[in-house]
C-alpha cells in the first residue's frame, strides 16, 4: 500500500513514503558516486569524501537487510579508477580492509553474506585476505547477500566470461549447441544471482561507467543528484518507491 503523510510529518522525511513491502526488488544496485565532489563541496580532500561514504554504506546495506532485498551490488572500485593517483587508490584499499574488519561481526549477525565480484588478486594482499575469509565465514548466511564490485569492469567481467567458455570448449565441456543465454549468464561473477532489479546512481552523473553491463538488460535506473556521502534510507525509499510506480514490460504489452 501507498501512503503520503501529511506536511506536518515531513520532517520525518524517510517516512514520508510508504513503499510496498511486497514488492521489494530482489536485487538493487549502487554505483556509489560522488564522494570526491562532496569533499569538494567542503573544501576537504577527496578522501574525507570516501570516509563519509562508508556512513552510507552502513545505512544503506541495513536497511537492505531489513527489507529482505536478496542481494545488494556496490560499486566499490572499477577496473578504470586505477587510473587516479596512487595516494587515493590506497586510501580506498584501506577503507575497505577497515570496513570488512569493523563490520565483519555486525553483518554476519545480521545473516549477510560477505560475497565480492571482480578480479580482487590485483588488490592489496589484506583486502584479499579480508574478503576471502568474511566471505568464507558468511557464506552460510541465509540473509542479504551483499556483493561487492572491487576492480569490477562490466567489459572485463564478459572478456573473462570468454576465457572460461573457450577453455570448456577445448575441454569438451560444451559445444556450440549448448551456448545460449542462461549458458552466458552461468559464466559471470553473478552467476546464480538474478539481474539487478533496481540500479541507482546518485551525484547527478547518467551514465553506467562499466557497471554490470550483461545483467543491466532490463534494469530500471534511478538517479539522483545527491551525493553518495549523504545518501540515506528516504533516498534509498525513494527509489523503492519509484521503482515500484514503473511499468516494467520486458519489451511486451501490458
Ligand atoms: C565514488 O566517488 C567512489 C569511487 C569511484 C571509488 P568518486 O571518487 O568518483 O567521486 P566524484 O565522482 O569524483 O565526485
Ligand atoms: C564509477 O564511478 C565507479 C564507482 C563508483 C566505483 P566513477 O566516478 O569512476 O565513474 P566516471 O568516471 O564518472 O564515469
Ligand atoms: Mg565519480
Amino acid at each position: 500500500m501507498l501512503k503520503f503523510f501529511n506536511n506536518s510529518q515531513r520532517e520525518r522525511e524517510n517516512e514520508d513514503i510508504s513503499i510496498d513491502l511486497n514488492n521489494i526488488p530482489k536485487h538493487i544496485a549502487i554505483i556509489m558516486d560522488g564522494n570526491g565532489r562532496w569533499a569538494k563541496e567542503r573544501n576537504l580532500p577527496r578522501v574525507a569524501g570516501h570516509k563519509a561514504g562508508v556512513e552510507a554504506v552502513r545505512e544503506i546495506v541495513k536497511e537492505c537487510s531489513t527489507l529482505k532485498v536478496k542481494y545488494l551490488t556496490l560499486y566499490v572500485f572499477s577496473t578504470e579508477n586505477w587510473k587516479r593517483p596512487v595516494d587515493e587508490v590506497s586510501a580506498l584499499m584501506s577503507l575497505l580492509a577497515e570496513y570488512l574488519k569493523k563490520e565483519f561481526k555486525e553483518l554476519n549477525d545480521n545473516n549477510v553474506i560477505i560475497n565480492y565480484i571482480g578480479d580482487i588478486s590485483k588488490l592489496p594482499t589484506i583486502c584479499q585476505r579480508e574478503l576471502i575469509a568474511s566471505h568464507k565465514d558468511t557464506k552460510n548466511n541465509t540473509g542479504l547477500t551483499l556483493n561487492l564490485a572491487l576492480n569490477y569492469g562490466g567489459r572485463a567481467e564478459i572478456t573473462r566470461a570468454f576465457k572460461l567458455m573457450y577453455k570448456d570448449i577445448k575441454l569438451g565441456k560444451i559445444s556450440e549447441k549448448d551456448i545460449n543465454e542462461n549458458m552466458i549468464s552461468n559464466y559471470m561473477y553473478t552467476k546464480d544471482m538474478p539481474d539487478p532489479d533496481l540500479i541507482i546512481r546518485p551525484s547527478g552523473e547518467q551514465r553506467l561507467s562499466n557497471f554490470l553491463l550483461w545483467q543491466c538488460a532490463y534494469s530500471e535506473f534511478w538517479y539522483s543528484n545527491i551525493k553518495w556521502p549523504d545518501f540515506r534510507k528516504k533516498h534509498l525509499y525513494r527509489a523503492i518507491y519509484d521503482y515500484q510506480n514503473r511499468d516494467r514490460r520486458f519489451g511486451g504489452i501490458k
